[in-house]
């Protein structure tokens, strides 16, 4: 999966160089309501310097990726003329990079796009890889296609004007990625004072945290094995998410993949053996600098239901990716009602709720 990603400190500069070297005939930016305001002017240099820019904007928020909104992305790159040899340029978090990079891949059987995350979270995460996609029927991220954006720019100018609510979310995927790769790199993370979001000391840990991502995708680029490895802290993590959701309080993924990870670390001691001082460590760091998750032991049941509807389940079973120490990965793990349970209790008096 032929997939470059670049660290700038300058993207209009970055992107002025690489539309010099590249063929096409028309640029298309493709932003949502929020970063339309927020991200583009960034590129104000950019798009003076580069003749007949068309702009599509779509609503922002994960209930807007849809057919509709993809409909509309079609639409207008039909309606401006867009060939094979159009370029379309994904500007935002992990909603737009998705749709975007699905519209692209479709459209006219596929044309070049590139993605420009605006959140720690896409530039962890969404915007490498090559999945993208939409939601169907309030089913997350049904319909889609693996397709590799030719470039994604990873330049931190965009987080500047990000809450620390968002930081934290992102830095919950590089946690995951920490746990999957090295003790070494870890340590580096949660040393990190990610409440003073120093970008500087930042964008090192960032590197590593996409290159383990990279590495990851390279060897397994459709998910048929070593790739589930990234769903760490997801299994229970978006039970959570779904949880929140329906109680009217959602939360941002990252926390839910926060809380998810220590879970899946206490299975992962229970089951697997991992260090009980590193699962440790790794709570109090969650718990220092993450909300409080709000449940109680009558909640179980209904967590558990999320769980059994996870699509990442097969053959009867809760899927899980657990970890028998930092970068040593049991895939396709399973566990008992009961040791989800305890799995629970472990997690409420770690955190102190
Ligand atoms: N978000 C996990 C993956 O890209 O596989």
């Amino acid at each position: 999966m032929e997939q470059k990603v670049i660290f700038t400190s300058d993207i209009n500069i970055s992107l002025i160089e690489y539309i010099r070297d590249i063929d096409f005939d028309r640029i298309f930016i493709l932003t949502d309501t929020n970063t339309e305001k927020s991200s583009l002017p960034v590129l104000n240099d950019f798009c003076k310097e580069t003749p007949g820019i068309a702009y599509i904007k779509i609503e922002a928020g994960d209930e807007n990726k849809n057919i509709n909104s993809l409909n509309h992305i079609w639409t207008e790159l039909s309606s401006h003329g867009a060939t094979r040899r159009s370029l379309m340029i994904n500007l935002g978090g992990g909603m737009v990079t998705d749709i975007g990079g699905f519209a692209a891949a479709t459209f006219k059987r596929g044309i070049k796009f590139i993605n420009i995350p605006t959140s720690l979270l896409a530039a962890v995460d969404a915007a490498v890889g090559g999945k993208t996609g939409i939601n169907l029927n309030g089913l997350k991220n049904e319909v889609g296609v693996f397709a590799p954006a030719s470039q994604v720019y990873i330049s931190t100018q965009f987080f500047a004007t990000m809450d620390l609510e968002n930081l934290l979310s992102g830095y919950a995927e590089m946690l995951k990625h920490g746990l999957l790769d090295s003790e070494d790199y870890f340590r580096k993370l949660i040393k990190y004072d990610i409440a003073s979001a120093d970008f500087e000391k930042l964008l090192p840990l960032l590197e590593e945290s996409v290159n383990i991502k990279r590495k990851v995708v390279d060897i397994d680029p459709f998910e048929k094995g070593l790739r589930k490895a990234l769903n760490l802290g997801h299994t229970v993590g978006h039970a959570f998410e779904s949880f929140c959701m329906a109680k009217g309080k959602p939360v941002l993924h990252g926390y839910a993949v926060a809380w998810g990870i220590i879970c899946e670390l206490i299975l992962s001691n229970k089951q697997c053996g991992f260090s009980s001082e590193a699962l440790q460590r790794t709570a109090h760091f969650v718990k220092e600098n993450y909300p409080v998750a709000y449940f109680t032991c009558k909640d179980y049941d209904r967590l558990y239901e999320f769980m059994t509807h996870d699509k990442k389940n097969d053959s009867g079973y809760i899927n899980f990716t657990l970890l028998n120490n930092f970068g040593d990965i049991e895939l396709n793990q399973s566990a008992t009602r009961e040791d989800i349970d305890i799995m629970f209790d472990i997690f409420r008096d770690l955190m102190g709720i």
